[in-house]
Order: C-alpha cells, then structure tokens, then sequence
C-alpha cells in the first residue's frame, strides 16, 4: 500500500512523476504529493484525497515550476495518522530541505521522535514517516554526506520501508532503500526512476533492477549505484518487465473491473496454453520443483493467503482433495502466522496471492520456509516479493490487474489450481484415468462459456437495478461453490458496501435463518448433478417461507427453479467441480453493476487497497 515514485532526466518531471502515481494509484488514494527540484529549491505540493486533486493543484502552480530536474511523489493509504493534508507525503525535516516519501511502518518511530523531538526537531504530523526525515537530516548534518546519512539511518529503523530522500543542497541526486516493502529502479538513458511497483515505470522504460532488503539505490540522470546497508556495492541483475502499457489502458470500458472481467476467458486460455493442449498427455507443471517420488508420497498440503486468494485456496482444497486424495488444509495468512503450526519438512506449503506482497501472506511463507517446507507459491506477480521466496512458482500470467477488486486474477488463479490438482492426481495415479480425461476436456471449454455468459449480461444488469436498493444480501451454496458464495459476497462488500455474507447453505437454519425477511434477499448458486443440488433447493425454500427475496444463479433448466425463485441467472451447462470457474463470473458482474448503479467508485473503494503490504 501507498506508491513512490522517484524521477531524475531529461523528461518533464512533474508529467513523469505524475503518470507513475496515476499508474500506482490503485495502491492507495488517501492523500497524494510530489517533491521537485527546481532552480535549487525544493517546492512540495500536496492535496488530500485523490490524484485528481493533486492533478488540479499542479495545474494551479504550473507557472512557478521553472526548470524542474529531480523529484519524488506519493500517494498515501494511511497507517499511522488520519488521511490529512499534514500526514500527506513528502514529508520534512525542520528547516524543509531534505525530503522523504515512505511506504511501510516504522515500528520504533516513538522513541526515535523522543529523542529527535529533545534534539529540536519540529515535528509536524502524526506519521511515522516525518521521524525518517528528521533522522536522516540529523545524520546529515553531522556527516555531510546523504548517502551515507540514509545509510546511518536506516540501520536505526525497525519495521518496514521503502523510501526515497532528496535533499536540497545536494542537487539531482535520489536516494532510495527497502527494507519488507518493495522497491525497485527503473533505468533509461539519460533518465532513471525509483518506484515501488513496475505500473509506475512501464510507460518509460522496461529496465528493471529489483532491490532487495537493506539494499540502497542511489541514482542521478546518468548512474545507478546500489549498496548494500554498509556501503558494499552490490552487482545487480538487470531484469525486462514483461508487460506492455497497454495493460494499463481501460479500452474503452467504463472500468478497469469490468475490462479485467471481460479479460477472464482470454486469461484462462493463457494459463492453459502449452500445459493442457493434448488431453491424454499427463499435465506436466515442470513450475513444481519437488521430486516426482516426493510428490507420489506427499499426503499434507497447507494453502495460505487472503481475501479473494484465499477463496481461489478453497476451491484448491476441493478439487486436491477430490482429485490426488491429499489432505489440504487452508489458512487465513493472518491466522497462521500467529499460532503453533504441525507445518514440517514434509509438508508442501503453497502460498497464494495476486500481488505477491501481501505482508500477511510474506510472513506466513516465510514461518514456513524456517520449519524447512517446500513452499509454492501461485502468484500473477512473479517479480514480488513472495515469488521471490518460492522455492515452486506458478506464474498465473493474468496480466495487470488494475481495478483493487480482483476478478481476472482469481480465475486464472482457480485454473492453476485445476491443473496442479490433476497432476498431483495423476502423479499419485489414484483417481480414475476417463474422470480425469473429462475434466481436462471440459476446462478446455471453459473460455468459450465465460464468454458465453459475458455476451449477455442484461438479465445480470437487471437484477442489479431491482436489488440495488437492498442493505443485506446473503449468498448460499454447498461443496466447491461454497468458495463462490463467499467471493461473490466479498465482490459485493468491496465494491458497493452493502453487507453481504456468504454461508454454507446447510449452516442456514443453524442461525443466519434469523436474520431473513423481506430486507434480506437469498443468492443460492445451484449446479444440478452435483450431490448437494437438491437440498440447496430445499435451504432456499426455508429461506423463502421467512419472505426473503430469492436469486438463482444456476445452469439449470428445472422449470421449478422459475416458480421458487423471484430472478434466475441463467449459466451454460457445467459440472459441478468445474462450476466455480463460471460461476463466479455473474457474480462479480452482480457487484459491478450493483456498485455503478449506486455511483460507487468501482475500482478505487474507499478503505482498500490493492496490495496489502502491511499486517
Ligand atoms: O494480493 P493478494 O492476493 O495477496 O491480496 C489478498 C487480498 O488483499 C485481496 O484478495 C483482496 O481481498 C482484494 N481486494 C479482493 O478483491
């Protein structure tokens, strides 16, 4: 959470630093501000709330900003200090020539303000990050040298950082150090950047240099120089970003979420292309870096990650557990990393998570990469943090994801777990060679059934103006689709803000039944041929018999579904352990349209963002 950018060329500075917060903007958007270098002074603007404020500030002051050559910019999702123009980044030292901007949390930034506040420092906002700048300045002031100054600093800091310092008697020079928190330089010719994430530098250069903990990247117009914290350099590779600008365009959709979810049927092609093209081949994720013999033996698997990555976790506990006849356990990361797990060296640990650097998710594997498991990670970003742990990565190659709701990004995470699932089942050779034949045959036609689904969606639209104006939902459905209920309805709370809550639907009468009436409308996801599908029937009729409203989100062609149900959404003909990948396209439409109905703010909620990088 929160973006920096950091900027030192030829270019406009204040276009470029601003382009690259736009591109980061999904990691935060409480405040937003931006440092420049211009004709030896240092000029800070700042505004509260969105980029586009800042945007209007800049554009205010345009004329003041003569010749700028350096600068370095934030946007902010507040941790310590209420979002407000005084928390809002770059912060200060006392006499304002030296500058920071910080993503992370200084853990013992209370008693360094003590001791800065008794040496004089003014300190001016609640935040963590002014304690950086008042220290590097006093470590300035003693040593005259900024580098080494960040460098004297950093070693006081507890917690977790990414920074970027400028200081006004030191011209163009930016000085940048992580610790926890991901940085990285991007470098051109005549030109470099610092940023927190690649979004923020793809339109400019595809050069890359990850820094890596307690490193510290020190770059002009012509030269990158990283150390390590004792000022030792450190030879880096040079990485290729693989991913073109035009990910970052919404073509002409109103959103990034509802472009992202039109992407899914072209993503899960993606994912399968070159691993399921020939049905009686077994699946080889040559990604699985553990032993064939290994594998064959392997009898526990713990899932752990978050949010909308741990519901693509559940439905790989089905479907491993189904398939291979592995035991699987799935974790909230939160609750993992703080109890006394039976992880060992012959548990296969598979961490899951969109951005790959979710701070929960990060501590959990490496808890587990200290009890010695083999840790895989599934991630649609293989240059984070976490994919750097992994001793097994499966890329899900879903492309950018923009929108802070994740949508594409799931589904391509559910594919790999189908295919991991098979080849852990066929390695392990005990599950029946024609069942597993038919479910490689049908995830082929996947793609096509999604797009089925996304031609038209105007029963979907519909749906969402009559139930727009409801404050409760709840969402129900039993076995593998119970991961779908709990999505949709995440779906719907982050995006429209309605309280909705997914329930095993056989769970109903043991409580949540107390709630129902005519406020508090019923999803059910029914998928006939599946073993549950009659009884979820009966749990909506119980539903019914309170008053509560009843949406069906279903392939099925009972005409009785009609009579019970007050809407239907219809979906293409599915088996039940493949239904998930479907039937959480509709549902991720529901929320959209329910959220633009409302006038919500689709891809930028309020509250969130979209890499969670602190606990
Ligand atoms: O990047 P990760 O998958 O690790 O993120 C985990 C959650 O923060 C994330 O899934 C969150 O729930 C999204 N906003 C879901 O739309």
């Amino acid at each position: 959470m929160c973006g920096i950018v950091g900027y030192t060329g030829y270019r406009d500075v204040v276009s470029v630093i601003f382009k690259g917060l736009t591109n980061l903007e999904y990691r935060g958007y409480d405040s937003a501000g931006m440092a420049i270098r211009d004709e030896g002074e240092i000029k800070i603007y700042k505004t509260l709330g969105k980029l586009i404020n800042l945007k209007n500030e800049l554009e205010s002051k345009r004329s003041e900003i003569k010749n700028p050559t350096a600068g370095i910019g934030h946007i902010r999702w507040a941790t310590h200090g209420s979002p407000s123009l005084v928390n809002a980044h770059p912060h200060t030292c006392s006499c304002g020539k030296l500058v920071v901007v910080h993503n992370g949390i200084i853990e013992n930034y209370k008693e360094l303000r003590e001791k800065l506040i008794q040496k004089g420092c003014n300190f001016r906002s609640q935040t963590d990050t002014e304690t950086i700048a008042h220290l590097v300045a006093d470590e300035y002031s003693l040593c005259k040298n900024l580098e080494l100054a960040v460098r004297n600093s950093v070693k006081k800091l507890q917690g977790a950082y990414a920074i970027c310092v400028m200081h006004k008697d030191v011209p163009d020079l930016i000085i940048g150090a992580r610790k926890h928190a991901p940085m990285l330089v991007g470098i051109g010719d005549g030109e470099n950047f610092i940023a927190s994430d690649t979004p923020a530098i793809i339109e400019f250069t595809k050069k890359t240099i990850y820094l890596d903990d307690n490193e510290i990247a020190v770059i002009t117009k012509d030269n990158v120089k990283i150390t390590d914290i004792e000022g030792n350099i450190v030879e880096k590779k040079v990485e290729i970003l693989p991913w073109e600008p035009i990910a970052l365009s919404k073509l002409g959709f109103k959103h990034f979420m509802l472009k992202e979810i039109y992407e899914q049927s072209d993503v899960i092609r993606n994912v399968l292309n070159g691993k399921l093209y020939d049905i009686d081949a077994p699946i080889n994720l040559n990604e699985v870096k553990l032993d064939k013999e290994i594998l064959k033996k392997l009898n526990k698997i713990e899932i752990i990650a978050c949010g909308t990555s741990l519901h693509a976790a559940l439905v790989g506990k089905y479907i491993i557990e189904d398939l291979a006849g592995i035991s699987v356990e799935v974790e909230a990361s939160s609750e993992y990393i703080y109890r006394k797990t039976t992880t060992d060296s012959s548990t296969l640990v598979i961490g899951v998570s969109q951005s790959g650097e979710t701070a929960d998710t990060i501590t959990a594997i490496k808890q587990a990469k200290e009890k010695k498991a083999h840790v895989l990670i599934i991630t649609n970003r293989p240059d984070s943090n976490m994919a750097r742990l992994a001793d097994s990565l499966i890329p899900v190659n879903a492309g950018i994801e923009v929108s802070v709701a994740a949508t594409k990004s799931y589904t391509a995470q559910l594919i790999s777990f189908y295919l991991l699932a098979i080849q852990l089942a066929e390695i392990k050779g005990n599950c029946d060679k024609s069942y597993l034949k038919n479910i490689k045959h049908e995830l082929i036609q996947i793609p096509t059934k999604i797009e089925e689904i996304l031609s038209n969606t105007s029963e979907i639209q519909e749906c969402a103006r009559k139930f727009s104006s409801f404050k409760n939902f709840i969402y129900i459905a039993r076995g593998i689709n119970l991961a779908t209920a709990l999505e949709g309805a995440l779906k719907l709370k982050e995006i429209s803000y309605i309280n909705a809550t997914g329930y095993a639907a056989g769970e109903l009468k043991h409580g949540p039944i107390a709630m129902l009436d005519e406020t508090m409308p019923v999803l059910s996801i029914l998928i006939p041929g599946g073993i549950t599908y009659e009884k979820i029937l009966s749990n909506s009729e119980e539903a019914k018999a309170r008053n509560a409203k009843l949406i069906a989100l279903t392939s099925s062609d009972d005409k009785n579904i009609e009579t019970i149900f007050d809407v239907v959404i219809k979906i293409p003909k599915v088996s039940e352990i493949l239904s998930p990948t479907i039937t959480c396209v509709p549902l991720q439409l529901l929320a959209y349209y329910i959220a633009e109905f409302l006038g919500k703010d689709v891809d930028q909620p309020r509250n969130l963002a979209k890499s969670v990088t602190v606990e």
